[in-house]
């Protein structure tokens, strides 16, 4: 699954694609229980009035607005153009473009985030993240507990891995914390959800961690 080859990242591109149209479906349900681990990672990157935020692996934008709202200046890149496309149909007012978060725009930028993103792509867009933030800049993933997840050989890691990943990027004052996403509890009151999760699409939804792991590129 991690690869720098652009070959597989057009065969990604290609899945996501067809994963678009589900995707949307069910995102406005999931983001009930999403919204808090978005409002974690904007505090994490402490992100406000004016920050220059780039929110990588954007898919349908949930977060690019969320930063918007807070009146950053949020700029959402996806490499699947269907997920760009939902995204810009949902947020009109934001900004969104079609891009590899393995080579950033180059902003600079204050902040980036990257929810749910980090376990597609080869760990060096840490690298090019912490290239594109300017001095004191502030970065922020979100990802689900490997151990909990159906498939290990997904590119999921331990919270350890990924704060030892980011330090290896140069980020200092690396931290974890904690959400606990209440998709099960969801699921049994969300029929969309439930079917969703019959049909075999979207995996289990259960109760479960998903950890927030931010940074800073020192000043
Ligand atoms: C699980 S979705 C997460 C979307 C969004 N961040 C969210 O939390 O709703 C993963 C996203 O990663 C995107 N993606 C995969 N590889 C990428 C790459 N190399 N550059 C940018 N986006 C990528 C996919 O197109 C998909 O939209």
């Amino acid at each position: 699954m991690s690869s720098s080859n652009p070959a597989s990242h057009h065969h990604a591109a290609d899945s996501w694609s067809e994963r678009a149209k589900q995707y949307d479906r069910v995102i406005d349900i999931l983001e009930q229980e999403m919204r808090r681990v978005t409002e974690a990672m904007l505090n994490a990157v402490r992100a406000g009035p004016g920050t220059r935020l780039l929110d990588l692996a954007c898919g349908p934008g949930h977060v690019t607005a969320a930063a918007q709202t807070r009146g950053a200046e949020a700029l959402g890149i996806d490499v699947t153009l269907a997920m760009v496309e939902a995204a810009r149909r949902r947020f009109p007012d934001s900004r969104f473009a079609v891009g590899d978060m393995l080579d950033p725009p180059h902003g600079p930028w204050d902040a980036v985030t990257c929810r749910l993103g980090a376990h597609h792509v080869d760990e060096s867009w840490m690298k090019a993240a912490w290239r594109v933030l300017t001095p004191g800049g502030r970065i922020a993933i979100a990802e689900l507990d490997p151990t909990d997840s159906v498939s290990r050989d997904n590119g999921m890691r331990l919270p350890a891995e990924w704060a030892r990943l980011l330090e290896g990027a140069g980020f200092e004052d690396v931290a974890v914390t904690t959400c606990t996403l209440r998709l099960g509890t969801l699921a049994a009151r969300e029929q969309g959800l439930a079917a969703m999760a019959q049909e075999g699409h979207g995996g289990h939804f259960h109760d479960g961690p998903v950890y927030i792991i931010a940074g800073s590129k020192r000043q």
